[in-house]
């Protein structure tokens, strides 16, 4: 396809794509859309098919049945065209660590065929866009993580991307250099680039995404904005905390009767949650009668509504940083920044 016939379709189309390792079943049977200009937050626990998803999109791996384009261009028949225009912030981090940011950035340049000016000047502009002038010139194995994430995608924004693929470009980042990150991912999404991005952290794909795609095991779950997806919760959330933890257990049982779902324990910070439906002022009070009853003293006892974190662990049972797999109780889903 020529740049004159430009593909009308979504930017990015995944249809029925299987991939498995052996016996390990990655991805069974994926659906996505992105339309052009758009942000998709993939969503999904450890293990869910996320970077094997992005693996395919990006060329790396062939899917074992099923389709999947990029602004048209298909990836096992062109996987060529698909490079020319995507770029790829990926998990396994592209910089080479004995080279300077500076130089790793104009490598790149050069693999883009970029002419010596163009390649120094798009050098410096990326280095001054991700605050890592002062370090430009200096090894990148001295790097911070969050100066080594910034720049990775300033690697893979070299050839002004079309479509950028983002595999969990926050991690291990503490909170001021996620809110760092967040701000350049929406100055891109500004510019026109579409974009998927992979993530646990269930407030980055609240903040950042129009659409939100859950995976779990190889398969969609859920899909739809963040609004949608709380909305199919229905309904409040009673939340509060106890100070005696061992007394946990014996308080989610007396509050069962209240609650529209199991009530869900986190003996980690002594946190009890409960859907409560429509009727989230009638169970608070009823809540607190019991409590008293009990003797047990609780703290920041309030009905709010759902988070993600809450339609996360409605759809899967278990929080989105945890394996699906995993034999302990539960943990916060997202991490709060
Ligand atoms: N090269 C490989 N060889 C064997 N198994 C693999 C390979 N790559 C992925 N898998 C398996 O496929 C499944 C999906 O892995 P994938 O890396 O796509 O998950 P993910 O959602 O990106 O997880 P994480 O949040 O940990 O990055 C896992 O069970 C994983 O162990
Ligand atoms: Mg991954």
């Amino acid at each position: 396809m020529t740049t004159a016939q430009r593909w009308e379709g979504p930017a990015i189309f995944v249809e029925d794509v299987y991939k498995s390792f052996g016996d390990v079943r990655a991805l069974c049977g994926i659906d996505l859309v992105v339309e052009r200009g758009k942000v998709l937050g993939l969503l999904g626990p450890n293990g869910a098919g996320k970077t094997t998803a992005v693996k395919i999109l990006t060329t790396l791996l062939q899917p074992d049945r099923g389709r999947a384009l990029v602004e048209g261009r298909d990836v096992v028949r062109s996987p060529a065209a698909v490079r020319e225009i995507i770029g790829l912030a990926g998990q396994s981090a592209a910089i080479q660590e004995e080279l300077t940011g500076r130089e790793n950035l104009e490598i790149m340049g050069r693999l883009y065929h970029l002419d010596p000016d163009t390649r120094h000047r798009r050098a410096a502009e990326l280095l001054e866009r991700f605050d890592l002038l002062d370090a430009a010139d200096r090894p990148t194995k001295g790097y911070s993580g969050g100066m080594q994430r910034r720049l990775d995608l300033a690697l893979s924004l070299v050839s002004h991307p079309e479509v950028l693929f983002l595999d969990e470009p926050t991690t291990g980042l503490d909170p001021r250099s996620r809110l760092g990150m967040w701000e350049v991912i929406r100055e891109l999404v500004a510019r026109g680039a579409t974009l998927l991005l992979t993530t646990q952290y269930l407030e980055e794909a609240d903040e950042l995404a129009d659409e939100i795609v859950v995976i779990d095991h190889g398969k969609v779950i859920a899909a739809g904005t963040s609004e949608e997806l709380k909305n199919r919760i229905g309904g409040d959330v009673l939340e509060f905390t106890v100070d005696e933890r061992d007394r946990l257990g014996e308080v989610a049982e007396t509050l069962r009767a209240l609650s529209e779902a199991e009530p869900t324990i986190d003996a980690e910070t002594g946190t009890l949650t409960l859907r409560v439906g429509e009727g989230g002022s009638r169970a608070l009070v009823e809540t607190v009668r019991r409590l008293d009853a009990l003797g047990v003293h609780t703290e920041g006892l309030g009905v709010r509504r759902p988070s993600l974190d809450d339609v996360f662990l409605a759809l899967t049972g278990h929080g989105a940083e945890e394996p699906a797999d995993s034999p302990h109780g539960r943990r916060r889903a997202g991490r709060r920044a």
